[in-house]
């Protein structure tokens, strides 16, 4: 216990199982004499949940079995007891559809097992992309504390004396592949160089993305977002959790300390600044509401336009990854660039403030962590819009797109399902122009369901033939974080449910005016109205199981995709009875 601890042990939120001299608490005392452990191991001690999102279809959390081991000798060094539980793993690579389909499920779960069980803190071990968000939203609202240990990105990608990015790279060669630019060989090798290590996708896609946000937040050590997994600083990290958790216990150190305003606002511009991956907006405002901080799209549009981007990492960067990222000086020598905007009191799980978790951080390499006065791009990574294809907004990262089509009118090219479309989109003698507006619906929250990463609608091959690999692309969908291109995504409200997206008709023209943020059908009003009026909503999809709860409680996009219930300030076990 430390001397300057502000509980005491019968204060410990496990001696309520632990503690008392009656039958039911014999039982619990039993019990963990039957899994082998002594009193004198866990009685009087903070209990240390370790929530481990592993499985052997997690690609990215495949040194979770090891990791887990360096948290434990950290709790043990430190004086509490730690047990490990596990949580879903919703991996990116294998989920379908689609892993944000069970973010929040994750969330639901965290919650309620750190509540249902004698935990006194918690570390979180996630990474790959849904599960850091998933982790970090149900930690906050169970409110006991918590850190984020981040997976950290996999080793670079190497093919034929070439760097591969994950993601960014698959899609290149697959279109070079499709124009018929690269062998069969070649295809294989670049299959099998692209993920090297254990580890999450090392460009800045959404794994790393969230978790900068989450360090930002302050919701993880100093520096611990930008080791790679597979670097034994990886494992000291782990350790040095451990050791953390159990004084945060003492402490009382909880996450409603941590998380509020003014660290979400610093989460938001360390984000912009990074060229963060489009998933940010739906991953960040989630996590602020379980916090009770109402994060707009409005919001994040303003850091946005006064945020300058300066991490050259791909794919909004141009030459390096998160390795690049990490021997730069990594996230804290990237906010050493940004002391001015961000607010530098805001404490963090170290008990100590962001300013002073960046105290001696230092840019070794000023072309991967640019100064303000060198930007990659002079605003933010992301950009939000507004009009009548999108009254409640749209996202589009400018950074990854041509410039030429920052302003754009074309005729719309409207497709139903991801289905029909990929279909057309290998037909060479599919009628398009590089000036076409590629549409796809039905592939928003409810409609995907789930929102799939399918917002990086593919180029058709009568296009790539001709050399052309952009063109502006709007659906209700996400994308990848690794993606790239004048894509406009999470158009809200969705067309599943009616939003006007479901009113556009192929050859009506389109106009992206993304200076002035707007997206409109150039339609007049009356005939919008007139199809509104003959729009048929499509059956339901789910009658039981995940998905009926799902599609009757998630929420659109721009209020984050959490569940209408779920979505309350620091929820303590209302209801729950004292037994
Ligand atoms: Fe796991 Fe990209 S697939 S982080
Ligand atoms: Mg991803």
């Amino acid at each position: 216990m430390p001397k300057d601890a502000r509980i005491s042990p019968d204060q410990l939120r496990s001696a309520r199982w632990f503690a008392p001299d009656d039958l039911r608490s014999f039982g619990h005392r039993s019990r963990m004499m039957q899994l082998g452990y002594a009193e004198e191991e866990f009685l009087n001690k903070p209990i240390i949940g370790i929530l481990n999102t592993w499985s052997e279809l997690n690609s990215c959390h495949g040194h979770f079995p090891e990791r887990v081991k360096d948290v434990k000798r950290g709790v043990l060094a430190a004086g509490g007891f730690p047990v490990e539980l596990p949580a879903l793993s919703v991996d990116e690579s294998f989920t379908k559809p689609t892993s944000m389909l069970y973010r929040n499920m994750l969330a639901m779960e965290t919650e309620e097992m750190i509540r249902s069980h004698p935990l006194d803190g918690v570390v979180l071990m996630g990474g790959c992309d849904k599960t850091t968000p998933g982790l970090v939203m149900g930690a906050i609202t169970a409110g006991v504390p918590m850190i984020f240990l981040p997976a950290g990105p996999m080793l670079r990608g190497h093919y034929a004396g070439k760097i591969l990015g994950s993601g960014s790279d698959a899609w290149k060669y697959w279109d070079e592949r499709r124009a018929g630019n690269i062998t069969d060989e070649e295809w294989i090798g670049v299959q099998g160089g692209i993920a090297r290590s254990v580890g999450t996708c090392m460009t800045m896609g959404t794994a790393s993305t969230m978790t900068s946000i989450t360090e930002a937040l302050g919701l993880s050590l100093p520096g611990a977002s930008s080791i790679p997994a597979a670097d034994s600083g990886h494992q000291r990290m782990g350790s040095e959790c451990g050791r953390r958790i159990v004084d945060m216990v003492w402490e009382g150190l909880t996450p409603d300390q941590i998380v509020n305003p003014a660290s979400v606002r610093n989460a938001a511009i360390v984000a912009m600044a990074t060229g963060c991956s489009t998933n940010a907006v739906v991953h960040l405002i989630a996590m602020a509401r379980r916090a009770g901080v109402d994060l707009t799209l409005d919001d994040l549009d303003a850091l946005g336009r006064e945020t300058p981007m300066i991490c050259n990492v791909r794919p909004s960067g141009k030459d390096y990854l998160m390795e690049d990222f990490y021997f730069a000086g990594g996230l804290r020598a990237l906010m050493t660039q940004l002391t001015d905007r961000l607010d530098l009191s805001a404490l963090t799980v170290t008990g100590k403030t962001i300013g002073q978790g960046i105290e001696g951080a230092a840019v070794y390499n000023d072309d991967v962590i640019r100064p303000l006065s060198n930007p990659v791009y002079s605003e933010g990574s992301l950009a939000l819009l507004r009009g009548n294809l999108c009254p409640d907004g749209a996202v589009i990262k400018p950074a990854a797109c041509d410039p030429k089509y920052w302003v754009h009118e074309g005729p719309a090219l409207v497709f139903d399902s991801y289905s029909e479309m990929k279909k057309a989109v290998d037909d060479e003698n599919l009628e398009v122009t590089p000036d076409h507006v590629m549409v796809l619906r039905n592939a928003g929250p409810l409609g995907g369901p789930g929102m799939p990463e399918w917002g990086m609608l593919p180029i058709p091959k009568a296009l790539i033939k001709q050399g052309h690999r952009d063109m502006l692309r709007i659906s209700d969908a996400r994308m990848s974080g690794t993606s790239y291109g004048a894509c406009v995504l999470h158009v809200a409200p969705e067309s599943y449910i009616g939003g006007p997206l479901a009113l556009l008709k192929t050859g009506d023209i389109v106009r992206l005016d993304l200076p002035n943020r707007q997206l409109n059908m150039l339609v007049d009003e009356a005939e919008i109205e007139h199809r509104r009026a003959a729009w048929q909503a499509p059956e339901p999809r789910f009658e039981r199981g995940w998905g009926y709860m799902f599609s009757r409680h998630v929420t659109q996009a721009d209020k984050g995709c959490d569940f209408d219930f779920l979505e309350r300030s620091f929820g303590q076990a209302a209801g729950e009875p004292d037994i």
